[in-house]
């Protein structure tokens, strides 16, 4: 069954891009990166979703996350789409955004990658690829796989969220909540003993009665 899984390794192919030809591996090199994929070129959607990117571009470099999307046309379809979305964002409409786009035309990393929409085809019958988010660590392993369908649109807000969880809870032994946002109070994995806990978060440790009697839920300020 073709796709990745969490804890897979990113492939590392060769494509053409906006930016040039990649090899994926060097292209993320040591960061964290953020793979996103798209239908068609063209498309109302996703120049809503691309414009939304190109603006976050410097929150995701601000967390050393690499961006780079896909869609199924050629690279001279993918510049002169930029130039929409840049107009759609106000900017002059010039062919470069902050991250280059992959050329996916027979749509053989969508396949290998296992993104397509079913449900959602072209002109031919052929199935678009759907609303992917890849998140890597800088191990290139994958660290967040969300997929939507071609006609529903991705929530950026909710991407650099799962990035700040992400990052936090891979370097702290810490899990975040429901709907937690950066600042909030994190959860003490269930692996952690109540000592160790202490002795690793000197803001402290706060438990929840519950009927159970059970102490699982245990907060503490998000460590720095
Ligand atoms: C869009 O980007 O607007 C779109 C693409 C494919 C199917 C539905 C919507």
């Amino acid at each position: 069954m073709p796709g990745l899984l969490l804890g897979d390794e990113a492939p590392d192919f060769e494509a053409d891009t906006t930016q040039g030809r990649i090899r994926f591996h060097d292209f993320l090199g040591d960061s964290w990166g953020i793979l996103f994929s798209h239908p068609r070129d063209f498309t109302p959607v996703c120049t809503t979703e691309l414009g939304r990117a190109a603006r976050l571009a410097a929150e995701f470099s601000k967390r050393n996350v690499k961006m780079i999307a896909l869609s199924i046309d050629s690279v001279p379809d993918h510049l002169a789409w930029s130039k929409d979305i840049n107009a759609y964002n106000g900017e002059q409409p010039e062919e470069t955004l902050p991250f280059p786009i992959i050329a996916d035309k027979n749509r053989e990393l969508a396949v290998k990658l296992g993104m397509l929409d079913p449900d959602e085809r072209d002109k031919d019958g052929m199935p678009l690829t759907a609303r992917v988010v890849f998140v890597f660590g800088p191990d290139k392993k994958l660290k967040l796989s969300i997929l939507y369908p071609a006609t529903t649109g991705r929530n950026f807000d909710e991407i650099l969220r799962v990035v700040d969880s992400l990052q936090l809870t891979a370097y702290k032994k810490v899990a975040t909540p429901v709907d937690w946002k950066p600042g909030d109070s994190v959860m003490v994995v269930p692996t952690l003993a109540d000592e160790e806990a202490k002795k690793l978060f000197p803001k402290g440790v706060f438990t929840k009665d519950l009927p159970s009697g059970k102490k699982y839920l245990r907060y503490t300020p998000q460590p720095e």
